[in-house]
This record gives structure tokens, sequence and C-alpha cells, in this order.
């Protein structure tokens, strides 16, 4: 497996990024397009989200053949130019597996439903129970997760919209077709794949109701989910040494994440979790309005960095992808700070111990949509929620503040290239409303001599070339702190210390205090010292730093104590 310690990956969501022929929609064609703006960000990998053949109810994410491109994305072509494109500027391509289920206008599923026995193994049928689906288990886009098979009396299992089957990885004939699938794009020149919610794979044999929950326990890194992935392994990817590899893992465990990661498992090179994005979810309930908890925050960070550093494991470093809100908005300010607070995420979350991904628009701050009505979402989740918040009772403009602050749609509006009608992405309507931002696109952040793409740049350089960064080991420091994140990265004699104010008033940091509690000493730092910071003038550092409205730094020294 290829070391992914000093990559840095960016995601595109496809249909958002670029338009290049006009139908409101981005498309392959489109990122091949932007490679010299991705290239003179640095990072190695683009990930791609599904450019499949799919009916699109859930953009891509409901897959109706893998050996096709979707006529909306492009061709095949396109995309074989895309990779060997990529290829000469050093940018390797990541292409995005959803093996958990396929959609329902998928060939096995249309067999299935017409009763060949063959196909109908691959998917999870099961007979309802008099008037009542199997069991009680909740769709995680909401309502039951068992829709009814026709007049049969049998009921199939989705996890997801009712037009996502979940598939039967108990099947060997399934296994191998998808490890075909994994073959057949490896010989076309990608680097590697995520595989999308793959600790959902494994269901136990007995389905059985959740008297506690929504079902998620029975079937999340389920009973044999190691052995599923090491044997796709084994088949695939495994094969190569230099293939990448990301599984997402929905509301996972360190223990299992670490067996999913640590290369002595041969299953996957890393894993993304979702734990530090709940703690803004009043009791686990994604659908509430609540500011974010950062103490929780910091406990969440703490307790996977130094879980998995402790057995090998190795993480995706995100706060964005398409599933999420903008985090200018959500944890930092998209007006008066927007420049700072964008960047001391960038500088909070690409000093940890692990591979850092950028989700498009992020690197120029892309902020949340600020939509108004609800005829201007196209995310599923968002509208059945709509629906499901408004059957419960909730006031039309409390259920738009909330899917304003929590709809998927909020990572999804198209890229703001520059200040033209379409944006420079699109010459006619967009796909999806762009967000209502005036003044922010790439192009003035690239204009302006503070630029946050150029903070995101020197990152990048940063961890290639400090092995503190990308191999050393993690120490959260002033727990405490109600403001501030800070952890120390130490690496032979190299130690970093990174700081991070989350809060708009100002506030201290005691260098005194860390001496004592660690023995490194960053109390005699220079200019020289200073790695990084989102302010111009961080060159006097004494015993105290004062510390402005989300200011961030990485400081480093060469120190022999082997502290930590
Ligand atoms: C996770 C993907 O990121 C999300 O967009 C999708 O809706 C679900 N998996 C279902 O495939």
């Amino acid at each position: 497996m290829q070391s992914v310690k000093d990559k840095v990956i960016y995601q595109v969501y496809v249909k958002s990024f670029m338009d290049s022929n006009g139908d409101g929609k981005g498309d392959i064609a489109g990122i091949t397009m932007k490679l010299d703006y991705l290239k003179r960000l640095g990072a190695d990998c683009l990930w791609l989200t599904p450019v499949f053949v799919s009916p699109m109810n859930d953009n891509g994410y409901d897959v109706a053949d893998y050996y096709s491109i979707d006529p909306s994305f492009g061709t095949m072509e396109d995309l074989e130019v895309l990779i060997s494109e990529a290829k000469k500027r050093g940018l390797g391509i990541m292409l995005d597996m959803v093996f958990n289920h396929t959609s329902t206008d998928h060939e096995w599923f249309r067999k299935a439903i017409a009763g060949d026995k063959k196909y109908k193994d691959y998917y999870i049928f099961r007979r309802g129970r008099e008037a009542l689906p199997p069991t009680n288990w909740i769709s995680k886009f909401g309502g039951s997760a068992w829709e009814m098979a026709g007049e049969s009396g049998e009921y199939y299992l989705h996890l997801f919209d009712r037009t996502q089957a979940d598939l039967n990885w108990e099947n060997e004939d399934l296994r191998k077709e998808l490890y075909d699938v994994v073959n057949f794009w490896i010989k076309k020149g990608v680097v590697g794949f995520r595989f999308d919610v793959v600790n959902l794979i494994s269901k136990p044999d007995v389905l059985e109701d959740d008297l506690n929950g929504d079902g998620r326990r029975f079937y999340t890194d389920g009973p044999r989910v190691h052995e599923h992935l090491k044997e796709l392994a084994r088949n695939t990817f495994g094969k190569h040494h230099d293939m990448i590899t990301v599984g997402e893992m929905s509301s996972t465990s360190i223990e299992n994440c670490v067996r999913y990661s640590n290369p002595l498992e041969e299953e996957l090179s890393m894993v993304f979790n979702f734990h530090h994005l709940k703690v803004d979810y009043e009791a686990g309930d994604k659908w509430t309005l609540k500011e974010f908890d950062f103490m929780e925050l910091k406990k969440i960070f703490n307790d996977w960095q130094t879980g998995m550093e402790k057995e090998g494991g190795w993480m995706a470093l995100f706060y964005n992808n398409h599933d999420q809100p903008r985090s200018v908005s959500r944890f930092g300010s998209d007006s008066k700070y927007h420049k700072e607070s964008a960047k001391m995420l960038a500088t909070s979350i690409h000093l940890m111990r692990g591979t850092p991904y950028i989700y498009q628009g992020e690197e120029f701050g892309m902020p949340n949509a600020y939509f108004d009505d609800i005829s201007e979402y196209r995310d599923v989740e968002s509208i059945n929620y709509y629906d499901i918040l408004k059957s419960k009772g909730m006031a039309e403009a409390e259920i738009l503040e909330v899917l304003r602050e929590k709809s998927r749609d909020n990572g999804r509006t198209p890229m703001l290239w520059d200040d033209s009608d379409g944006h420079g992405f699109t010459t006619s309507v967009p796909w999806l409303p762009f967000a209502k931002v005036p003044g922010i696109s790439a192009e003035a952040d690239l204009a302006s001599s503070d630029s946050i793409f150029n903070h995101y740049r020197k990152l990048i350089e940063l961890r290639k070339q400090y092995e503190v960064i990308s191999d050393g080991t993690f120490m959260m420091t002033d727990m405490e702190n109600s403001h501030l994140l800070c952890y120390l990265r130490c690496k032979g004699t190299g130690k970093m210390l990174v700081v991070s104010n989350f809060y708009d008033d100002e506030t201290e940091f005691d260098l005194d205090k860390l001496f004592y509690e660690t023995s490194i000493d960053f109390r005699k730092c220079t200019f020289e010292s200073v790695l990084i910071s989102n302010y111009y003038d961080l060159a006097k550092v004494g015993e105290i730093i004062r510390i402005r409205p989300y200011e961030s730094f990485a400081l480093y020294v060469e120190d022999k104590h082997p502290s930590c």
C-alpha cells in the first residue's frame, strides 16, 4: 500500500464543479478544464463522486450500471482523457464505489423483482409480518427501511432511499461481480477508491426489531465486515502496492476503524468517521438547531487522534464534504472574519495526524447556500425531512431555518469560480441555485494578497516538507480551554505546536505553562519558527501570546527532549 501520510486529497462533487457543455450540470470534461487550478493548489489526488449511470435520485449514489459513465457527466472517453491529463500533472484520480446498495434501476434488481432467484439473492428480501415490514428499522433518509416488492408480500431492505436497494454481501457471486467492477476501473488507470458507507455491508443472518433504536446497531460494523473487506482487498486493489483507498464509515467506533485502516490488517488505507460533525446535533438529532459544542469537538478529536495512533490506524481529516454544511458557516464566521476563520479551520485540521481532504470550494471559503424557499432544494434527504418535520407540526419558517443550517445542499451549490451571472460554472441555469454570498469566488480570492487558496497551498507544502506533520505523534494540550484548540505534534527532535481560536473574541495562550507541563520550550520562537499563521504579524512570541479572533498558527522548534 502506498504511504498516504504526506498526501492531500481534493474532493470533486462532479455535478457542481464545472459545466463544460452549458447544460447547467458539472461534468468530467469540466474537471479536465480545471486541472491546472488543482495542480496549482498542490493536492495529490482527486476523488470524484460517482459518475456512473444512475437515475440520480441520490445524485449518483444510486448506481444503475457500474461500468458506464452517466451521459450527464460525459463519456468513457472523457474519463480516460481526464485520467491521462491528470497523470501528466502528477495528479491521481480516485473513483467512488457505492457497494452497499444499487439503484432499483440496476439490471440485477430488475431481474430480482421479476423473480430471478439468482439475482434475488443479490439483495435482501424478507417477508413482512401481517401488514408490517420485516423489522422496525428506519432508513437514514427517514421512514421505514423496507419497501414492499410488488404484490408478493415481500419487502426489500434499503438503508437509504427506497430506490437504493441494499446488496447481500453474503452471496459469493455478488461479491465477485463487485470485484470485477473494481478491477475494471483499476485497469483504466485510477489510483484509488473511496468506498461509500462500506461499514454497513454486512448484515446479520437473522434480522430483528430494534427495541432501543433505529436498527443501526445490528448492521453498523456488522458481523463479517472485516472478512468482506479483506477479501475485497485481496481480489482487487490489494494486488497493487500503490492504491489509495478510503472507506466511509457511518456511526463507527475507533476499535473498528483501527482494524479497517491498520496496514497489518490489509483492508483499507484510511477511514472517514463523522463523530466530530455531530457536535451541533441536539440529542443526536441532525434536524435540530444547536450551537456547536466546542468542548465536545475537542474531546472527539483527542479520542480519535490518540486512539487511532495508539493502535496504528489512519484517518481522513476533514470538516467538509458533499453531505455536510460548509465548515466556514458552521464552525467559523462567513461574514466579518471570513478569511481568518476559513484559514483557521484549515490549519486546525490539516496539521493533525491523518490525510487531509479538501472539498471543492473550501479552498476559497465557500459558505452555506442561504436558501429561503423549499423550491430551491434538490437533495432527497432534505426534501424527505421537510415533509417529515411538517407532519410533526413544525412551523414552515422553523423548518426552513433548520434546512438552512443542516441541508446537504449547503455543500452542493455549484462552484463560484467568478462573479459573473453563471459564476464561471455554467452558461445556462445551474441545476441547483448558487449560494447567496455576494463577493465570494475563486477569482476574487486568488486576486487578493491574503488568499485562502494560498493558505491551503502552504499547508499542503508543509505536509510534504515536515515529517512532524506527516508522521508525528499527537498530543492535545490545554484541554480545558474553552476557546482554543491546541495540540503538539512530535517527531524525533521536531516539535510543532498548533493553536487555533474558534471564537471571535480575544484570548491568551501561555507558553510558560506549556513549558512547565511538557518541557518543550516555544518561548524563544522567532519569526522563522512560525510555519503558518492567518495574521500577518505573529513575530513577537513571548511567554504569553495574545490570540486574536479566529487566529491560528503553528510554531516549530527543534528540541532534543523526548517529551511527546
Ligand atoms: C454516503 C454518501 O456520501 C451520500 O451522499 C449518500 O447519500 C449515501 N452514502 C448513500 O449512498
